[in-house]
Order: structure tokens, then C-alpha cells, then sequence
């Protein structure tokens, strides 16, 4: 039986994954591979890593594959010169070297023409302003770029020779017209990059590639209005599928086009969910395992006697867009152990998916249920408090790697296994766990949101500067 694979391009690692056409899970693979940060704020990766650990990944699935389709971390370029080669490690989604760059470019559009050309605002995520950093701090690779990638596009030019991309990870650049699924020719004329430089835009279904929310959206079949996906992966994200291409006017939330076709998604990205506790565990519990770390958690009431945690560790996107945010515990006392600060981790994450989630309800999206993965679905106790925080169930699908589960549905419909990606959810996407918000932790997470909220500006005037 051949099998259609998933392979998803994350940031502490990839993930393959290979399912039946009726959406049985029958292998998987990981490998890891590390982050550089050469200075504060900053984020690097070798895509040399990538495909090393691709390649592996893939060989342990055995080869026996009908379709791979391609997932991963958004927004992160790639340079390559004349011969196609590497010009320096990639910046990352989550890179905050950028600040003056975003300015520059909501200066030189005008914010209010940049968002209706892209839908979104400058953030320093995004792609565009990386190119602009490379420009002034680094003239001599600008000058020899000749062309650009996105992480798993590279991956896809390593495997297959093919330069490429979707119109779901291209809206991630800003550098692209999210209402017309095309590059914005506007936006590249101001900013002075020369289109050549863009790879050949198709939809997902066709080349079998989307961004890593986009791609973990259709894996838990977020196809339509009424659930959105909750991801708690390295990131922390809330997306919600759209009929129509709409905007918020501040462009609080992301706007990008779907990975299915004629479809747009809106989402509140929060830079570290399960990097919040990854950090946690590694500063204060090395060697311990999440299991572990978790069970002390869950020995404390929720609301962890008070103790808060805003987890801007890495600045924040949604819904504060400011890279110079730094995370705090707050309200810590003698009695207070390391479990009562891994509960107040998984609760700030949990808040922190809230705010996202308001604004999307501004936007008019009313969900009934989230579907959630990422690495951070492992654990019960999680969900059940993210579950309480936003008020309503969560479910768990077939696999807890949407983005690679979604990547492999994508490569079923360019193979024609389906005949679009609603088809393949309808076929393969099944909820196997509901967890229930509970009841008796409302009242103290009504609370705990609310000082989350007013916690952050009050911070935000006594800290330091990153590093400083
Ligand atoms: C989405 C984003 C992150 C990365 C994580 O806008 O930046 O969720 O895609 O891999």
C-alpha cells in the first residue's frame, strides 16, 4: 500500500508522517535539529539542517510514498545566489532584529495602504523586513541575492529542484497581495525588491505546500466557520477560516489566504506557547521530562495561588506587536514551588491564546469548538485549562502533528487522491477526544485573565531592554 506523506518543516525540528487515504496514521519520524541566536532578539537557523533532517525523517518512513506535501515554519528567508546556494543562515518567524525596518515600511506605504494591499501591518516576523535588515546591515549579500525561499520551499528545491511556492506561505511575506492570491506589485515597487527574485505562486493543492498554521488548520479540518485551530506548538496560534477575504483595519490580527482554495484564514500568533515551557523546563527543570513537569503543575489549583506568567519571551505578535516585550512571573510568594510556576506557564499560554482569540471574535468569527495540536495537545491538563481560559471544548483529531498530517492531505489532493482539500478532511480529519472547559476553574480564570491584561502595560514600564 503506498501512502501519502506529510513533512513538516518546524523550528526545533521536522516531522513526517504517513497516512492511508482514509487517513490512518501508519508511520512517523522526527528529528531535531538546534537555533542559533548570535544576538539578543535574534533567531537563525542553517537550512543545511533542514534538509539533513528531511531527508532522515523521510528514509524512516520507508519511501514507499504516492505524494509528499510539504508544511513549516512561516515567514522565515532563505538568499540564494546566482548558483543557488545559501548566501547566510535564514531568519526566523520569530527574529525581532527588524523593528526600524517595519517602520520604514509602514512609512514609506502608509500604514493604512499597506494593509489594504496586504492585509496585514509590518511585523518583525514577517519577510519583508528581513530583506530591508539584509539591505542596510549586510549590503554585501543583498547585492548578491538573486533569489528568495520560504523554509519549506527549500526543502522543496533541495528534494525536487522545483522553485515554488503557495499563495497561503506567500502571504506571510507581505510582499503579497492576500485579497488577489498574487505578489503585489505595489508593494515590491515601494520597497525597491525586484520581483525576479519571488518564486512562481500556485495554490496549496496544487504543489502540495502551505505554511505550518495554514497546513495544521486543514490536518484538524478547518475548512469553514464554526471551529477554529488552536496550535500549541513551538508558537501559539488561534486561526479561523474565512469565505471572504476581510481585514481587521489595524490589522490586529493576520490575514492569508487559506491552503484551500477560495478560502482566507484570520489568526492571532503568540511567539512562544510550547517555547514558553520548553524554556521553563530547560532554565529550571533540566533534564526533567514534560510528563513530570506537568504532574507538579497539576498538584496546584488552577489560578497556581496567584502566581501569573506573561510569556513574552521573545517579544510578542498577537496581540501587543512589540518586539521588545519580556516575559515575568508576578505575584510569587515563600510558599510557591517550581510546579506552581509550570502551572502559571500553561495558564499565561492559555491567556495569551485568549487575546487572539478576542479579536478574532471582533472580526465576527463565533467558534463552538477548537481543534487543537502541536506539540503541546500531549498533555491533558494543558488543554483542559486552555479549554477553561477560552471557554469552550477542545478537540483532538486523528494525529496531534496537524501540520504534518495537513501537509500530507495536501499531497493527496495534488496526486488526485481528492478532489479538494475539503474532500480530503471529509475522507481522513476525525475527532478522537473532546476535553470539556471546567466548570469549577472559571471564576478564578475570569480573574487571572483579567489581571494577565492589566499586567502587561504596568510591566511594561519598569522593565529592562533585552540583554541589557
Ligand atoms: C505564524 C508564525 C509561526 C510559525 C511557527 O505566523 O510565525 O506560527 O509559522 O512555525
Amino acid at each position: 500500500m503506498t501512502a501519502l506523506v506529510g513533512l513538516d518543516v518546524g523550528t526545533t525540528g521536522v516531522k513526517a508522517i504517513a497516512i492511508t487515504p482514509e487517513g490512518d496514521v501508519v508511520a512517523s519520524a522526527e528529528e531535531h535539529y538546534g537555533l542559533s541566536s548570535p544576538q539578543p532578539g535574534w533567531s537563525e537557523q542553517d537550512p543545511e539542517d533542514w534538509w539533513r533532517a528531511s531527508r532522515a525523517a523521510l528514509a524512516q518512513l520507508g519511501g514507499d510514498e504516492s505524494g509528499i506535501g510539504l508544511s513549516g515554519q512561516m515567514h522565515g528567508l532563505v538568499c540564494l545566489d546566482e548558483r543557488g546556494d545559501v548566501l547566510r543562515p535564514a531568519i526566523l518567524w520569530n527574529d525581532q532584529r527588524t523593528a526600524a525596518e517595519c517602520a520604514e515600511i509602514e512609512d514609506r506605504l502608509g500604514l493604512e495602504r499597506l494593509i489594504a494591499l496586504t492585509g496585514n501591518r509590518a511585523l518583525t516576523g514577517f519577510t519583508a523586513p528581513k530583506l530591508l535588515w539584509l539591505r542596510r546591515h549586510e549590503p554585501e549579500v543583498y547585492a548578491r541575492i538573486r533569489r528568495i525561499v520560504l523554509p519549506k520551499d527549500y526543502v522543496r528545491l533541495r528534494r525536487t529542484g522545483e522553485w515554488a511556492i503557495d499563495a497561503a506561505d506567500a502571504s506571510g511575506t507581505l510582499l503579497f497581495d492576500v485579497a488577489g492570491r498574487r505578489w503585489s506589485d505595489e508593494v515590491l515597487d515601494a520597497l525597491e525588491i525586484p520581483a525576479e527574485w519571488l518564486p512562481p505562486v500556485s495554490e496549496s493543492t496544487n504543489i502540495a505546500g502551505a505554511g505550518d498554521q495554514q497546513a495544521a488548520a486543514l490536518g484538524v479540518g478547518v475548512v469553514a466557520p464554526g471551529t477554529v485551530s488552536v496550535v500549541l506548538g513551538t508558537s501559539g496560534v488561534v486561526l479561523a477560516a474565512l469565505h471572504e477575504y476581510a481585514h481587521d483595519d489595524a490589522a490586529r490580527v493576520h490575514v492569508f489566504c487559506h491552503a484551500a482554495p477560495g478560502l482566507w484564514e484570520a489568526m492571532g500568533v503568540m511567539l512562544n506557547a510550547a517555547g514558553a515551557l520548553q524554556w521553563f523546563r530547560d532554565a529550571l527543570a533540566p533534564g526533567t521530562s514534560f510528563d513530570d513537569l506537568t504532574a507538579e503543575a497539576s498538584r496546584w489549583e488552577a489560578g497556581a495561588s496567584g502566581v501569573l506568567f506573561l510569556p513574552y519571551l521573545q517579544g510578542e505578535r498577537t496581540p501587543h506587536a512589540d518586539a521588545d516585550a519580556t516575559a515575568s512571573f508576578t505575584g510569587l510568594s515563600l510558599r510557591h514551588d517550581r510546579g506552581a510556576l509550570a502551572r502559571a506557564v500553561l495558564e499565561g499560554v492559555a491567556y495569551g491564546l485568549r487575546d487572539s482569540l478576542e479579536l478574532l471574535r471582533e472580526l465576527g468569527v463565533e467558534p463552538h469548538a477548537g481543534r487543537v495540536s502541536g506539540g503541546g495537545a500531549h498533555s491533558r491538563l494543558w488543554l483542559e485549562i486552555v479549554a477553561s481560559v477560552l471557554g469552550m471544548p477542545l478537540e483532538r483529531c486523528v494525529a496531534d502533528e496537524g501540520s504534518a498530517y495537513g501537509a500530507a492531505l495536501l499531497a493527496g489532493v495534488a496526486n488526485g487522491t481528492f478532489a479538494t482539500a475539503e474532500e480530503a478532511v471529509a475522507a481522513c480529519v476525525r475527532v478522537r477526544e473532546t476535553v470539556e472547559p471546567n466548570a469549577s476553574w472559571a471564576a478564578r480564570y475570569t480573574d487571572g485573565y483579567a489581571r494577565y491584561r492589566a499586567s502587561y502595560p504596568a510591566i511594561r514600564g519598569v522593565e529592562g531592554q533585552h540583554g541589557a
